[in-house]
């Protein structure tokens, strides 16, 4: 017997011309086994990935999912391609549960992690990624979620000129990486993982095979930066989304190695102009929605069309995330 799922309305869930956002579809089936779910979700795939092209994120509510293996069995369920932390120049230091569910962004309760599409300022990135929550935070802790295609045309309205150089131009992003992990900082990557590199000339040549700059700083320190990289990304339907890092870089590279006003640069290396890229972070608040978790949720996000973050904690959060390769 199949298991009864239905779409239901959250609070502060929004409407757009496409439908709601995010869609949440949610259990109906007291006794649904782990098994009844899997085998829902791979006759429904077809369907599901249609949703999530059009919303960017579905929500799944009172699934029968309790722990990290459940919610790994779930992600199979979906056939997506897994997208390697390993193989990731991510600057987040992350821990495995399994092979593919780790937890996400270990920084501490009080660190902000601001809107962002996950490894854009990187260029390998991941096209979906998937959160489970195993356990809610005491309060706070929500994954905020902002429709960048709806961002990008307030942009378009109210900061033209910002947001025509940003297209023209793309972005460099600079960052300085710590030569061991520091599980302190939002990006405490060390250099060593990052580029999978044992020796200074190990990264260098992967550096230059991925069209980085970079300098070694006397303390080990590694300060590298991209190659240019887009920061509007066209969608297979005509949607043009704000697909970068830019107002995480603005507000939150932050740390003692990281001044965030020199981290991120038009393509040409001209400055942003401050001024918009806050007003771009206002605009983005206005529009965001809050997932707010209960245990056993599943969130699966388009990351070409969905920014995400998290919002300061109290207790103990587990959140754990999911990352599927690009086609
Ligand atoms: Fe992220």
């Amino acid at each position: 017997m199949s298991i009864d799922v239905q779409p239901i309305s959250v609070p502060g869930q929004q409407s757009y011309d496409d439908g709601p956002f995010p869609v949440v579809l949610a259990c109906q089936s007291d006794d649904a086994t782990l098994e009844e779910a899997i085998d829902w979700v791979a006759e429904n795939k077809a369907d599901l990935e249609k949703q999530l092209a059009q919303s960017g994120t579905i929500l799944f509510r009172d699934f029968p999912l309790a722990a990290d293996q459940d919610f790994d069995a779930f992600i199979k369920a979906f056939d997506f391609e897994n997208f390697r932390y390993e193989d990731s120049l991510s600057n987040a230091v992350r821990v495995n549960r399994t092979e593919r569910v780790f937890t996400a962004n270990e920084a501490p309760p009080e660190v902000t992690i601001y809107l962002h599409h996950e490894m854009a300022q990187t260029p390998i990135y991941p096209s979906k990624l998937l959160f489970f929550c195993e356990q809610a935070a005491e309060t706070g802790g929500a994954t905020p979620l902002c429709r960048s295609d709806i961002l990008f045309q307030k942009m378009q309205e109210e900061i033209p000129e910002f947001a025509k150089a940003c297209e023209e131009k793309g972005l460099l992003y600079t960052n300085i990486m710590p030569a061991e992990n520091d599980p302190n900082s939002g990006m405490g990557r060390s250099w060593q993982s990052t580029f999978r590199a044992d020796s200074k000339e190990a990264a260098e040549s992967r550096m230059l095979e991925l069209g980085y700059t970079w300098e070694w700083l006397e303390d080990g320190c590694l300060k590298a930066t991209t190659p240019v990289l887009p920061a509007v990304r066209v969608l297979s339907d005509g949607r043009k989304t704000f697909y970068n890092q830019l107002i995480a870089a603005f507000k939150g590279w932050k740390d003692s190695r990281n001044d965030p006003s020199k981290a991120i640069t038009l393509g040409d290396g001209t400055p942003l102009d401050k001024d918009a890229v806050l007003k771009a972070a206002d605009l983005a608040e206005e529009i965001t929605f809050d997932v707010p978790w209960q245990n056993g949720d599943v969130a699966l996000v388009d990351n070409y069309l969905v920014m995400h973050g998290r919002r300061t904690f109290s207790g103990t959060r587990k959140v754990l995330a999911s990352l599927v390769a690009a086609e």
